[in-house]
């Protein structure tokens, strides 16, 4: 199926990153969310990656434009009728995604693909909110987007075989890794990522060490990018906290438990970088 118009839904820093790297691919992006103020924060962040790339010489201005002008926004839903493709990637949490989807289902085109970046939720329950459950799959991306190669493809129950072909597609086209997985509670990726990053934050929590210790340990001694704690408040302190609560129901096993100072932060409203505070303070 030949894919011209991607609908990106919700603006934040893995909707804004996806959009980003549709652009580039040369499709024509609609990028949406609730408020206009949130799909604005969201081109502005493209913005800055873009220039970026212009300053360091790797893109023309005359590309970058072109970039740009391929992104449009959107706070209407109903939007959802131009697009060949939908990828969500608003709050991880069912009630709100499966409410999405009733609502895609209805607007979009009987031939739209409707993909979910969600990183831990059930892809099967997804797509039992909607009439076309064949047509729904699990779309996702790593973050930072434009930097990370991965695109774990997760199959629903029923997934039809020609709607996995063609997220494969789009996401060699997005210059992306794809690697197929079937539909189990965090799929591959989380659910052996999001227990090391729960593990060291219990590590924390016990006074085993504090979190630039651990941080440390594990950059240096296991050649991590970034420690566990670190990525923990970039990736989104609520969003660590769901994917172990989908885990721990998911399994119905107490290895999953998410960590107490976990919820704790998350209910302090400290979320990681994005509010400025979680397991390290940013400016
Ligand atoms: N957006 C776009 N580009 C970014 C970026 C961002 N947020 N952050 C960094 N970059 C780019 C930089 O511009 C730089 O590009 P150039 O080399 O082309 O200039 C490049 O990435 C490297 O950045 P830095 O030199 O500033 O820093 P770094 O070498 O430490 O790399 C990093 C940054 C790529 C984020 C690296 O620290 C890393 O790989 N961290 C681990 C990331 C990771 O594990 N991601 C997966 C999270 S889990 C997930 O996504 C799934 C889920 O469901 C939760
Ligand atoms: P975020 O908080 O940065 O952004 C979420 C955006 O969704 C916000 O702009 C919000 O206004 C918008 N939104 C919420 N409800 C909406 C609705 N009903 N309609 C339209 N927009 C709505 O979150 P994020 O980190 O970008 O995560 C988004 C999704 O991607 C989640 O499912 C998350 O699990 C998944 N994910 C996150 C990461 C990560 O590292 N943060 C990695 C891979 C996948």
């Amino acid at each position: 199926m030949s894919i011209q118009q991607i609908m990106v839904i919700g603006a934040g820093q893995m909707g804004s990153g996806i959009a980003q790297v549709c652009a580039m691919a040369g499709y024509n992006v609609i990028l949406h969310d609730i408020k206009n103020e949130f799909v604005e924060k969201g081109i502005a962040h493209i913005q800055k990656n873009v220039n970026r790339q212009v300053e360091k010489g790797r893109m023309e201005e005359g590309e970058k434009e072109k970039i740009l002008s391929r992104i449009s926004p959107s706070v209407s839903l109903e939007n959802a009728s131009k697009a060949d493709l939908v990828i969500e990637a608003v709050v991880e949490n069912m009630e709100v995604k499966t409410q999405l989807f009733k609502m895609l289902d209805q607007f979009a085109p009987d031939h739209t693909i409707l993909a979910s970046n969600t990183s831990s939720l059930p892809i099967t329950e997804i797509a039992a909110a909607t009439d076309r459950p064949e047509k729904v799959i699990g779309m996702h991306f790593m973050n930072p987007v434009p930097v990370m190669k991965l695109v774990e493809i997760i199959r629903g129950l029923q997934t039809a075989d020609d709607v996995y072909d063609t997220i494969e597609a789009v996401s060699k086209k997005l210059q992306k890794v794809p690697v197929e997985v079937n539909d189990f509670p965090g799929f591959i990726s989380n659910r052996i990522l999001m227990p090391m990053i729960n593990e060291a934050i219990f590590a924390v929590y016990e006074g085993v060490a504090t979190p630039e210790a651990v941080d440390e340990i594990m950059k240096l001694g296991m050649n991590h990018p970034m420690g566990p704690l670190t990525l923990a408040d970039f990736i989104g302190l609520d969003t660590c906290l769901y994917i172990m609560e989908t885990l721990h129901e998911g399994f119905g096993d107490d290895k999953y438990r998410p960590c107490p100072l976990l919820r704790k932060y998350v209910k302090a409203g400290w979320l990681g970088k994005k509010t400025g505070k979680g397991f390290y303070t940013y400016a």
